[in-house]
């Protein structure tokens, strides 16, 4: 048996599933049971009647579906693969800013440690940032850790008064105007689909803005053939099967998430295998960040 296939026997015998980011390796995708946005993705951890989960994504993806479906076992293929942002904050922070403003809620983009979730008043990821900080009644909105994310919502709802700090994803923000604008030169006919983790400049030159679901659907609906995309180029995977005629190009040499890189066929079996890599989180953490993640998936419906 090859690894896929002794994945497959795996999965079956203990009752798992496996969920998969959109910047995960192809094949990776490919052997997945649900593939998506973190979003998504958090929804069907919610959900699943599974009794383990295998999340090929990182950390952050791992502990929310903990925390959304405790009594399953939930495993990580690779224990070190981390987002650098979801450290972008501190409780220190958060908690001097809600001594500075009564009217404050705290608004945590999904990319962040439990730790630091149990005091954000909710949840939110790049596909419902817009609609979740609308509905609050709160005006002041203390917006963690993504200060372009924040500074893209600042924009779209500008009753609020959105406040962000240091936050940043080092592969979004290192996409640069410079060679957005050598890109295009090079395709003048190409669509450009960014996400919203990209620096204002970049937002700004672009024709469209969504998570990594939403940039999928832009560039398969669309009647154009030739984008430049904004985001980690494990999207394509998705696009080139839903669209295989479409143009697909990258505004840096290279757009990759070394952390999602991480995860491989090798390490999803051998966490099948040996249940090793499973998360598990204090009980009073678990309790606390419960609650701004379920508001999440009330408020995004
Ligand atoms: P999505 O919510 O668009 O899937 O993005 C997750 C992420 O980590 C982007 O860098
Ligand atoms: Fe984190 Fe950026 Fe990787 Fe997304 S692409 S997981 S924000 S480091």
């Amino acid at each position: 048996m090859n690894t896929v296939e002794k994945i497959k026997k795996l999965k079956e015998e203990k009752k798992a599933i496996i969920l998969a980011h959109y910047y995960v390796d192809e094949e990776v995708q490919k052997i997945a049971d649900y593939i998506g946005d973190s979003f998504y993705l958090a929804k069907v951890a919610s959900q699943t009647d599974a009794d383990r989960i295998v999340f090929a994504g990182v950390e952050f993806m791992g502990e929310s579906a903990k925390i959304l479906n405790p009594e399953k076992k939930v495993f990580m293929p690779d224990a070190f693969a981390d987002c650098p942002m979801a450290h972008m904050i501190t409780i220190k922070e958060i908690k001097e800013m809600k001594e500075k403003y009564e009217d404050l809620a705290v608004v945590c983009y999904i990319n962040s440690t439990a730790e630091i979730k149990q005091y954000a008043d909710v949840c939110v990821t790049s596909s419902n940032a817009v609609k979740i900080v609308k509905a609050l009644p709160q005006k002041n909105i203390f917006f963690i850790p993504d200060q372009n994310l924040g500074d893209f919502v600042r924009r779209q709802v500008p009753e609020k008064n959105v406040i962000t700090n240091y936050g940043h994803c080092p592969r979004h923000t290192n996409i640069t105007l410079e060679k957005l604008n050598e890109a295009k030169e090079k395709y003048p006919e190409a669509k450009v689909a960014v996400h919203p983790e990209c620096k204002r400049e970049i937002v700004e030159a672009a024709d469209f803005v969504g998570s990594t679901s939403a940039i999928i659907d832009y560039v398969v609906q669309s009647d154009a053939k030739d984008f430049i995309i904004g985001t980690v180029d494990g999207v394509f995977a998705k696009i080139k099967e839903l669209a295989p005629n479409k143009e697909l190009h990258t505004i840096m040499d290279v757009q990759v998430c070394p952390n999602m890189k991480k995860v491989t066929l090798e390490k999803i079996l051998d966490v099948l295998e040996n249940e090793t890599n499973e998360v598990i989180l204090n009980d009073e953490f678990m309790q606390k960040a419960l609650s701004p993640l379920e508001k999440m998936l009330e408020l995004a419906k």
